[in-house]
């Protein structure tokens, strides 16, 4: 199984997406994480943003969508872009594809072929990053359908309130669709500090409360021209501003998949012997977090004499 799969939607347009998914796709590669980013805008943005080039694609996502997936050589499909990152691109195809007489569209399985495609890929990643068009149709269906998480990156730069909860809706309605629960990530973008723009900001905090991310993709200039060198910014420019807010976002998504750690109760009858050793050693691992209780690690030396009390 790919063990996170996170479709980054919206159905506005312009609002960083592509930009979200090909430089957060390359900063988990870049940490070693086996990395698949899918395309499923038919703009085709990401083949370009990292520098593949349309006209030696074979076979495109929208190829394999309708493909047997019993016999399909996914080898074909993917693009080795760097160490541990690979891409399924896309092509204008996929348009065709998805309107209504298009050979998705006809298939009976059709908003479930994506996650039947990324069952073909079992076990080669564990990562998934799947950029979706700016509108809502079977193809963000399918996105959504294949995710475990959702990314909906927000600009506050021509954020408007009533806008983000139109957006959020919309994802919402989908995803009640869907019939699963799917964590939403709001992921303020194109960030670009001023005093509107920090209203707005903390006004995404009130509404949206813990489902926006903690961290901000500020606009940056790099980004930019990273794109136009068809390169990630990790690659463009390390150590850049804008590499910076990409490995914020993927400490903090690393952060919250991370497995809850066990409670674990380690007791002694005194300060001596291997048992005090051992709760003396978690005790400096112990995390007293109020808003994450089941994350603490409870290390424990009974008084000699408390316990003895108990058991007399
Ligand atoms: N943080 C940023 N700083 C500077 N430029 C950015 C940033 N994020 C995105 N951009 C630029 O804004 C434009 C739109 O970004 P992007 O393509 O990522 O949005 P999108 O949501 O994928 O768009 P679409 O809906 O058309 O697919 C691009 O030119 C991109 O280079
Ligand atoms: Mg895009």
């Amino acid at each position: 199984m790919i063990v996170r799969v996170f479709a980054i939607v919206n159905q506005k347009g312009g609002c960083g997406k592509t930009t979200t998914a090909i430089n957060l796709a390359a900063v988990a590669a870049n940490r070693g994480v086996r990395t698949l980013l899918i395309d499923m805008d038919p703009q085709s943005h990401c083949a370009a943003g990292l520098g593949v080039p349309e006209e030696r694609i074979d076979m495109s996502v929208g190829d394999a969508l309708v493909a047997d997936h019993a016999s399909l050589d996914v080898t074909s499909l993917l693009w080795q872009v760097s160490r541990n990152l690979d891409l399924a691109p896309s092509t204008m195809m996929l348009t065709a594809l998805e309107a209504p007489g298009g050979g998705l569209h006809s298939m009976p399985d059709r908003d479930r072929r994506l996650e039947s495609l990324l069952g073909v890929m079992n076990g080669r990643f564990d990562y998934c990053f799947i950029d979706c068009p700016p509108n809502i149709g079977l193809l963000t269906f399918n996105a959504l359908r294949a995710a475990t998480e959702a990314i909906v990156p927000v600009e506050t730069g021509y954020f408007s309130l009533r806008g983000a909860r139109r957006q959020r809706k919309t994802i919402a309605a989908l995803i009640a669709r869907v019939g699963r629960r799917i964590p939403c990530h709001i992921l303020p973008s194109l960030h670009r500090p001023s005093p509107l723009a920090r209203t707005l900001l903390q006004r995404l905090h009130e509404s949206f409360g813990d489902e926006v991310a903690p961290v901000i993709i500020r606009e940056h200039e790099t980004l930019r021209e990273a794109v136009s060198f068809g390169q990630p910014v990790i690659e463009f420019a390390p150590g850049s501003e804008a590499e910076r807010d990409f490995e914020h976002l993927a400490d903090w998504l690393e952060e919250i998949g991370r497995p809850s750690q066990p409670i674990v109760h380690v007791e002694s009858r005194g300060t001596q012997g291997r048992a005090a050793e051992i709760a003396r050693r978690m005790e400096q691992f112990s995390v007293q977090s109020p808003e994450r209780p089941d994350r603490s690690v409870i290390a424990r030396i009974e008084p000699e004499q408390e316990r003895d009390d108990r058991h007399p």
